[in-house]
């Protein structure tokens, strides 16, 4: 495939490196090679993992200022850039000027997320006559599913120019799409703070809904921290956003369809696609499910049908019953060692290895307003609470999305469809009495999604050693041996577990590790998974300058 050619440079610890015009920074170090960012308290060279903004760790410093994320920040032609190390010291004659200013926004519907759901929700309040605004956290919105190029005129693929029409019809629908913006707290009264652009920003909107998305589920076995072990969907940005390979030949694991439809993107950007394992047996051993989800959506099924073939038909080998054991640095490379339950072993050495275990839902901002959410055993995750109109048990708050608990982006639309007509209503514009079409093609959507996760094993309690070495929490580099001493000391809730291990402490605020210590509290105790079994969301739920928050208290003073 044609690429353009770079057109700057910046330095990355004194190398110069060459960037395409769109390119992130955590891109274009990648195709440099370069793939240590951050250094840990304890020596560790970290990588960018999650390529989404919130595993923390692709953090490096760029013009003197610490804690840039090279995953979401741009790369720019000048930059001096360097590794992060786990104390740095502020270069005050380089550092960004503190936070300035606020903006105060009030619209009639406030929209978090400019994904599938989100764009949705969008378009419909907008055409029902009520005033949007959406923020999104990323540059371009579009969201995990439709990942929008970030490199200008690089063609799109299906998917992509489905996000870009819906993008379009958002905007056209007269909403406002505000991007870049990293919502830090959330309070009751719907009162969102934020920081957008070197300043703060406030929003007090009368209805909210909330379509954050979710995150991958990592497997957590040693070596899962080295840099270049990344999430399926990280590798997935870097060629869809950036056209940049995450190695030449990489390896994808874990349980999902993502997994096979990421490793044939790659494989057709040139990659050599070294293995697929997948945990399940094949869909063909599930053949009730498999039944149920092509009645439920015969397109979807014969599209993940039609990807098992272009993978055989490329030479992929796709393992099933196959699990990631180890990962160890080989050189430059990566040597991955894979596990199958007929007790043969596998080992590969690649460039990157790509890991999806499942999902957990961005939930923060709908437990921060309290919204009611009970524990689904199956997906292993947390599922907001909502009526048929998507409105949580907080009157005024929707949530739509992955957010409020797997549902894949199909069903996201629906329900932002839904969720933006009603939230609209709620304020008198337009009605939401005829839904029934749009629940109807919902339902289906959650049929089809419920029997696929059937066919896989993205079962959480997966991949729990709870006596060995492996890091659990990345950011303050705790293992499970260490949550299982914490567990000796005091059993009795996760947030005894923070207190006694630092575990959840770090920049990510616990979003990888949190699910795995309340599950294992839950084994240790014996007590029912629920929504106190988690980490109690505190603000800021994202990491913030100080500035950023001062900034907020003079603005909300001035108002008051
Ligand atoms: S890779 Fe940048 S925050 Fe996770």
């Amino acid at each position: 495939m044609a690429r353009t050619m770079p057109e700057a440079t910046f330095t990355f610890n004194g190398a110069v490196i060459p960037f395409r015009d769109g390119q992130s920074i955590a891109a274009a170090l990648t195709e440099a090679g370069q793939r240590a960012l951050r250094r840990t308290a304890q020596g560790q060279d970290r990588g960018m993992f999650c390529g989404m903004g919130v595993c923390q760790d692709c953090l490096v410093t760029v013009n003197g200022t610490p804690n840039k994320r090279a995953c979401m920040t741009a790369a720019a032609n000048g930059l001096t850039i360097a590794t992060q190390v786990a104390f740095p010291a502020l270069d005050t004659a380089h550092a960004a000027p503190p936070v300035g200013g606020a903006r105060s926004l009030s619209p009639d519907v406030l929209v978090i997320g400019g994904g599938a759901g989100g764009l949705s929700a969008a378009i419909a309040a907008c055409r029902a006559g009520a005033s949007v605004v959406v923020l999104d956290e990323r540059k371009v919105a579009g969201g995990q599913y439709y990942k929008q190029s970030a490199l200008k005129g690089a063609p799109l693929d299906t998917q992509q120019a489905e996000g870009a029409t819906l993008l379009a019809e958002a905007r056209d629908s007269g909403a406002e799409i505000i991007q870049g913006v990293e919502i830090w707290g959330a309070f009751d009264g719907l009162l969102f703070l934020a920081e957008h652009d070197g300043a703060a920003l406030i929003a007090r909107p009368k209805t909210a809904i909330v379509a954050t998305g979710a995150y991958e589920r990592p497997r957590m076995v040693p070596g899962w921290t080295l840099p270049g072990v990344m999430t399926t969907g990280a590798a997935q940005t870097l060629w869809r956003s950036y056209r940049t390979l995450p190695g030449q030949r990489v390896a994808v694991c874990g349980s999902g369809p993502l997994n096979v439809q990421v490793g044939l993107e790659l494989a057709n950007g040139g990659a050599e696609v070294a293995l697929v394992a997948e945990a399940a047996p094949p869909p063909f051993t599930a053949p009730l499910p498999a039944l149920r989800a092509a009645l439920a959506d015969p397109a979807l099924t014969w599209k993940g049908a039609g990807m098992m073939v272009r993978l055989r038909r490329l030479g992929i080998p796709l393992r099933n019953r196959t699990v990631l054991t180890k990962v160890a640095p080989e050189g430059t490379a990566l040597r991955a060692s894979f596990a199958a339950a007929d007790g043969s072993r596998q080992e590969c050495t690649v460039d990157a290895l790509c890991m999806n275990d499942g999902f957990e839902p961005q939930n923060e901002i709908l437990r921060l307003l309290g919204a009611r959410m009970r524990y689904d055993p199956i997906f292993g995750h947390l599922r907001c609470e909502r009526d048929a109109i998507l409105e949580t048990s907080i009157s005024g708050l929707f949530a739509v999305g992955d957010c409020a608990g797997l549902g894949g982006a199909p069903a996201a639309a629906c329900e932002g469809r839904i969720a933006g007509r009603a939230a609209a209503a709620r304020l008198g514009f337009g009605e939401a009495t005829d839904l029934y079409a749009e629940q109807r093609l919902l339902r289906r959507h959650r049929a089809f999604q419920a029997a696929l996760w059937r066919m896989y094993r993205s079962t959480p309690e997966a991949g729990i050693e709870p006596d060995s070495d492996t890091l659990v929490c990345r950011c303050e580099e705790i293992t499970f041996a260490q949550l299982r001493a914490g567990l000796e000391l005091d059993p009795g809730h996760v947030g005894t577990l923070k207190r006694a291990t630092r575990v959840g402490m770090g920049r990510c605020q616990g979003r990888y590790c949190g699910p795995v210590a309340a599950r294992l509290v839950a084994r240790e105790t014996g007590a029912e998974m629920q929504d106190l079994s988690y980490f109690a969301p505190r603000v800021p739920i994202k990491p913030v300058s100080i500035s950023a928050i001062l900034a907020a208290r003079e603005a909300l003073d001035d108002i008051d």
